[in-house]
């Protein structure tokens, strides 16, 4: 079997290992798009960017790749799935007009009105409804959440403490263009509190398969303080707020009626559903984003609790089999610590040499913002390493994961002290 991954991140790295270690892929081979350092060690890479759909079907073809995995949004919310299918091809993950449910904030939040899916109260508004927007903001206690609509690389979402922050951010939005188009049309939300989780249903359109729910960190600092960042680390499961009770609840209220609603209005979603939730004091769920995708760090982690063939359920999920398959867990916790760049999220360093690798044993190192360089690996990115560890319990996994990080050298790097201690 011939697998094409579309990515080259950490979540890309571990579904690459993960499928190199499922049984339907025997003597399968992989390509990648780009690869990492640790990529490159499980198949082939070709240069392609993962927008350049067209290239990447005619690559796709010459190849004869028999199924595609799709890592991140874009290449989704582009069309890719869409193109690859009406080619005859096989792929991982939703259509344009699902992956919307990503890439447009507002038609997120319309469907989940809709369909009467717990979130926080909101209005959209664009640059035709700017001075409505100035408003309503004049009139509403702070903090607030603006978000621009669309895609916006993670950092079009802003917390805002008082209204001049508000009104110099959507100001930045509509009349400085900071996330281009992105950013033309916004969402103002009501701030809500509790515990954020990451909740995974890999579905065929009908059913899905709800993977164990992990916890992201997704500020720099300990303690989460400081900027958003792509995510500094996870860990699985999050025994201390999810209950077989709370499950119930996200599947009941958000799960299925997303489903619901989006066959309704003839959009079938294959692929992953991931819901970013919050969970207050009260114990039930709101929606705080839906992302079309599997989440990065959370994968890295989520995948080693997973004992059954993956790559067969994400071939189910395209072949519309979900209901025939049977999700194998086992009963350990992962913990995922992210080493990044110095200045990151800001501006960083690259060509750093990494050393320290092979010392680093007992762990699964995923590689992110890494390159082949010599006869050595050097960064490439911000998000550099994620460094996983899978133990019987998270205190242990906690432990391992340090542990190994600890062996690995660059200069300027960072990685946070704190990961999984939320959840002990
Ligand atoms: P998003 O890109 O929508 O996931 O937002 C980025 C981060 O902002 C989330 O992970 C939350 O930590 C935070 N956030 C977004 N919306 C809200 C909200 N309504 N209330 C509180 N925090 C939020
Ligand atoms: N971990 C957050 C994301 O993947 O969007």
């Amino acid at each position: 079997m011939k697998v094409f991954i579309i990515g080259n991140g950490g979540r890309e790295h571990a579904i690459a290992e993960k499928i190199s270690n499922s049984q339907s892929f025997y003597k399968g081979i992989l390509y990648f798009t780009r690869p990492n350092a640790g990529m490159e060690t499980l198949g082939h890479g070709v240069d392609i960017k993962p927008s350049d759909l067209n290239l990447l079907l005619k690559f796709a073809i010459e190849k004869g790749i028999d199924f595609t995995v799709v890592g991140p949004e874009q290449p989704l919310a582009l069309g890719i799935t869409d193109l690859f299918r009406s080619n005859g091809l096989k792929i991982f993950g939703p259509g344009s007009t699902a992956a919307m449910i990503e890439s447009s904030k507002i038609f997120a939040k319309e469907l989940m009105k809709e369909a009467g899916i717990p979130t926080a109260d909101f209005r959209a508004f664009g640059k035709e409804s700017f001075n409505e927007a100035l408003n309503y903001i004049r009139h509403l206690s702070h903090p607030v959440v603006i978000k621009a609509d669309g895609l916006a690389a993670g950092k079009g979402v802003v917390i805002s403490e008082s209204e001049p922050e508000s009104l110099r951010y959507i100001d930045s939005l509509v009349n400085q263009k900071v996330h281009s188009v992105a950013g033309e049309r916004f969402i103002v939300e009501s701030f809500l509190r509790g515990e954020e989780i990451s909740v995974f249903a890999v579905t065929d359109g009908l059913d899905y398969i709800v993977l164990p729910v992990a916890q992201d960190h997704k500020r720099i600092g300990e303690n989460d303080i400081g900027p958003n960042t792509g995510g500094m680390g996870a860990y699985t499961p999050v025994s201390k707020v999810v209950t077989a009770e709370l499950m119930r609840k996200i599947e009941d209220r958000i799960i299925r009626k997303t489903l619901e609603s989006l066959n309704k209005s003839g959009i079938v979603y294959k692929g992953c559903l991931y819901c970013g939730l919050l969970i207050d004091e009260n114990n039930n769920p709101y929606v705080i984003e839906f992302n079309c995708r599997f989440g990065d760090p959370e994968t890295q982690a989520v995948l080693q609790l997973i004992e059954s063939d993956f790559l067969q359920l994400l071939v189910a999920s395209e072949n519309e089999e979900i209901k025939n398959y049977e999700l194998v867990c086992n009963s350990k916790s992962a913990c995922n610590v992210v080493a990044v760049s110095g200045g990151y999220p800001g501006d960083y360093e690259k060509d750093k040499r990494i050393s320290g690798l092979d010392e680093a044993t007992g762990c699964k190192i995923f590689h992110a913002g890494t390159k082949l360089s010599g006869d050595g690996v050097v960064t490439n990115g911000g998000r550099v390493l994620s460094v996983t560890a899978t133990e019987d319990s998270l205190h242990e996994a906690i432990k391992k994961a340090y542990n190994c990080i600890e062996k690995i050298k660059f200069e300027k790097m960072y990685f946070r002290k704190d990961i999984g201690k939320k959840g002990l």
